[in-house]
Formats: C-alpha cells, structure tokens, sequence
C-alpha cells in the first residue's frame, strides 16, 4: 500500500496531497507556504479567515483549479503542538482516512514531514498513519443481497518524507501489524453466531497460528472430562455444539519460560441460560466472544511482528444456551482447580469457562496472566463504550499495562479489589463459591471470582463488556466491533520483549 519518496515537489503531478497544519502557525509552513506561494497567498488568506481550521481534526478540502501540479488538497487540523499527543494524530489520520474513504480516492501522497512535531516520536507518527488508516477504512463483509464486497480500498500511497527510509518502512509495518490485528478481532465479533461456533472459532485459530508458524492444540469435550473442566462444560452441556479449548504457542525463547499468557472468553452466543437474558438486544450477544477476539487478532499481530518474548493464547469456547441437559440455577460444579461453584445465576457464564482456562494456562506454563472478557453488564453501566474496566493483584504489571493502553490510543480503568470484596462470593452453604452473589459490585464479584484460580500468578483482568461492541462509529472505525483492547496487549508483548 505504502511507497516512501523524498523530494515532495508541489508543481508534480499529484492527484491528492495530504498535508498536515498546525494552529500555533499564524501563516503556512512547510509545504504549505510552498502551496501559498504557488496560489499567490491564497492559503495564507485563508489560514486569517476561518475557512481553514487547525483545530484538531478538522479536515478541509481544497481544490487549486490548475493552478499547480497537485489537485486537491486535505489539510488536516492538528491543534496546538503543546497539546498534541500520540492518540490525536492517531485519530486525526483517522479522520482525514474516513474522508478519503467517502470520496473515494484511491490514490494519495501524503506529506508526512507536516504532521511531525516534537510532541510526538517520528516513528510513532509514521505508526499512527499506517494504523489509522487500516482501521478508519474496515469494512465487514456483509451479508447483504447487494453485497458491499469491501469495494473501497486505498490502494497507493506516496509517503514523502526526508527522514531515514528505514525507520519509516519499520514503524508503517508495525503500524499495520497493529492494525490487522485488531481488523481480524472486528471481523470475528462481527460475524452472527450460527456462522461462528466454538467449532469455527478454533478453526480460525488453528489458520492464524499455522499461517505464523505457532504451536497449536485444539481439547475437545473428551479430553475436558479428562482434566475435570467442569466448570466449562457445565456452561457447554446446555448447547448442541461442542465446547473447545484453543491453545497456541508462540515459543519465542528456547526455553518455555517468563511466559505472557492471554486467556480470552469465547462464547459465540450467550443467551443466557435458564436465566434468561430479555429479548431486547439479545442479538448483540453474538459478540460475547470479543475477549477471545482480541487475543487472537493479538496473535496475528505478534506473528507479524515476531517479538522476543514466549507468548501463549489460551481461548475457552461454548455456547450458553438452553436445553433439557443445560445446568440449572442450584447445581454444583466442580472446576479443575477442584475448587467447587454453585450456580446461583446460569448467566454468569464467563467466569465459569475462564476458570478452567485459567487454571490450565498456569498447568501450561503461565507466569503472567492477561484475561479479556465480555463479562459484566456493570462495567457498560459504569463506563459506556469508552473505557474498559480493569483488576489486577500485581501493582507493577497494572503500571506497565496502563502505560501500554495510554500509547494504543485506548481507555482503562481499574476497579478495586479491596480485603471485604473477597469474601463477597463466599456465601454458598454447598460449595466453595457462588458464581453470583447478585447486582451489587457485580464487575468487581466477576474479577474477584477468577482471582480465586489465577491465584499468584501476576494477573490483569480486562472487563471489554462496554467497549468490544459499539452502536456508534469513531474516528478509527465504523460502528459495531472495534477490536478494542487487541492493540493495548499487543504493546504489553513488545515492552515485555524489549525488556
Ligand atoms: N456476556 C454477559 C455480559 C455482557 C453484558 C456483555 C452486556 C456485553 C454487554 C455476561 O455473560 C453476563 O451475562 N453477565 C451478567 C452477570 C450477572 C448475571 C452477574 C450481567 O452482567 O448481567
Ligand atoms: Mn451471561
Ligand atoms: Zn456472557
């Protein structure tokens, strides 16, 4: 897609130029004063009025009538260089993608030295536009009688640029790395659930792990029985399809140690059980397998980066549904840990599935956990689509991870797990816990009873209730999955291996 050139020359045959403007300049820099020279002053008339805004991410479209080589013209606002950061020009070349998108242009230049400011790294900037722009421009194939057969692509682009060409091609790479990722985490969530089944959903992993070369095991229901999950077949009993357990190695070291393990809940459709969810919206729980999206659009992103660090993906897969064998409110199931749960709500399902998976990945090697999950509803009341809840019971892999999340352009928030709310799911008079104790705290109860398997081992919990599905678009998508949290884990495996 990228082509990277020196020597950007206003009076060249360019269709469409992308160029990026700042709202400290009181009059064009840069490439722009040499397009105001060219149109005799006409963009520094322009810069006093208020026809062309340097706010933020306002895109305005100029078209130069012949005048010049160049045609058309985007600027793109960036705002006040002291305000800038990482996550605006993401979003800001997210923007300027979208609007390219809709008009359709397929073949672009951008002046990439114009959006460079001291605020933020060369390279991340070069990242940001290489991830923005595959992001902003997803499209889900669909399933409409006119299908919309992802007919818009971009399919040039000329990056002009004086700095080192290497340092460009490797920070676009990566920038795309992040973003294929987190497209293939959009495309599995976006998929209806009769057309992704556990049985589906391993057969994705198995192509991604065998496209990079991992490692890869795929336990079915006899071998669940074997190792005592009972508490993920207790979810599964209730569906026809088979549940599956979906293990992949990235072994990066030669030794099989210090491993980073990412466990994402898989239920491609979650109705509830006998505690039935209401109809209202019953469909979007198609998409309660977003944590296991995410860790396996991280997978594809960690096969194109290749980074040096050992890296597992642990995905437990089923369905929650209804028939005359599924568990009933009452029954006791007893996990591979061995530790025992009562179910006093078959809706709270997750943790049921991410339990014996837990307990799993730590028999596989784990020495640190990351767990992404759809799991509360109480994390979409407390934080909408914007930020994913979080819990942890080690204070410095929190740090790391809120440091990663701030660079991928991603809100999280941490929730507590003080002494009192431990005791909280201790309330069953058969079992060692229920797996709900009620409305109250309920995104923290979720947290607290996987921490019961995790036990030691340094651990995140990543609550994606509200953010893995959106009913609105943003600047870096459409609306509908938004592979949200694929990028921030990503980041967690680099600053592992650059350690
Ligand atoms: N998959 C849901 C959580 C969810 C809710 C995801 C809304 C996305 C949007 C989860 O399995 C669930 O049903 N949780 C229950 C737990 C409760 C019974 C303790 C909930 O949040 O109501
Ligand atoms: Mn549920
Ligand atoms: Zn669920």
């Amino acid at each position: 897609m990228f082509t990277v050139k020196k020597g950007l020359d206003v009076r060249q045959d360019i269709h469409t130029l992308v160029v990026g403007i700042y709202g400290d300049d009181k009059k064009p820099t840069g490439i722009a004063s040499e397009i105001d020279s060219a149109l005799n002053g006409h963009i520094s008339e322009l810069f006093k009025s208020d026809d062309l805004s340097a706010k933020l991410k306002k895109v305005t479209r100029i078209h130069t009538l012949g005048a010049l080589g160049v045609k058309t013209i985007y600027f793109v606002g960036l705002g006040l260089r002291k305000d800038l950061n990482y996550r605006k020009v993401r979003e800001a070349f997210g923007k300027v993608a979208k609007e390219l998108k809709q008009h359709k242009q397929e073949e672009i230049a951008i002046a990439m030295d114009s959006f460079y400011s001291e605020a933020v790294e060369f390279k991340q900037t070069v990242h940001a536009l290489s991830e923005a722009f595959m992001l902003a421009t997803y499209q889900f194939e669909d399933y409409k009688e006119k299908k919309n057969e992802r007919k818009y692509e971009l399919k040039r682009i000329e990056l002009y640029s004086e700095e080192d060409e290497a340092t460009i091609d490797y920070a676009l790479k990566s920038g795309e790395a992040y973003a294929a990722g987190t497209n293939v985490a959009r495309d599995l969530v976006n998929t209806p659930g009769n057309l992704l089944t556990p049985t589906d959903l391993a057969a994705q992993a198995v192509s991604i792990a065998q496209k990079h070369g991992f490692e890869y095991d795929v336990l079915e229901e006899s071998d669940m029985k074997e190792l005592g999950m009972g508490a993920l077949l207790g979810v599964s009993q209730g569906s026809d399809q088979d549940a599956k357990l979906i293990v992949v190695k990235y072994k990066a070291k030669e030794k099989w140690e210090d491993v980073l393990t990412f466990v994402g809940k898989g239920l491609t459709f979650d109705a509830g059980g006998y505690s039935l969810k209401p109809a209202l919206n019953m469909h979007e729980m198609k998409s309660d397998m977003g944590g296991s999206a995410a860790v396996l659009g991280a997978m594809e992103s960690v096969g194109r980066l290749k980074p040096d660090v050992n890296v597992m993906f642990v995905i437990p897969s089923s369905e929650n549904l209804i028939n005359g064998s599924a568990m009933k409110p009452g029954d006791v199931l007893t996990s591979m840990s061995g530790k025992t749960i009562e179910i006093t709500n078959t809706d709270a399902e997750g943790r049921l599935i991410l339990a014996d998976a837990i307990t799993y990945a730590k028999e596989q090697g784990a020495s640190y956990l990351v767990d992404l999950a759809t799991l509360t509803g109480g994390v979409v009341v407390a934080f909408g689509d914007i930020a994913s809840g979080v819990m942890s019971n080690d204070e410095a892999f929190f740090q790391k991870f809120e440091q990663c999340a701030e660079e991928a352009g991603e809100y999280v928030w941490r929730l507590p797990m003080f002494g009192p709310y431990k005791k909280i799911l201790r309330i069953s008079n058969v079992a060692d816990f229920v797996n709900s104790a009620g409305k109250n705290a309920h995104p923290v109860q979720g947290g607290v009873f996987l921490s019961e398997f995790v036990e030691d081992t340094p651990w995140l919990h990543l609550d994606i209730a509200g953010t893995a599905y959106s009913n609105k678009a943003s600047d870096l998508g459409p609306k509908g999955a938004t592979g949200v949290m694929t990028r921030s884990i990503v980041k967690l495996v680099e600053k592992f291996a650059a350690k």
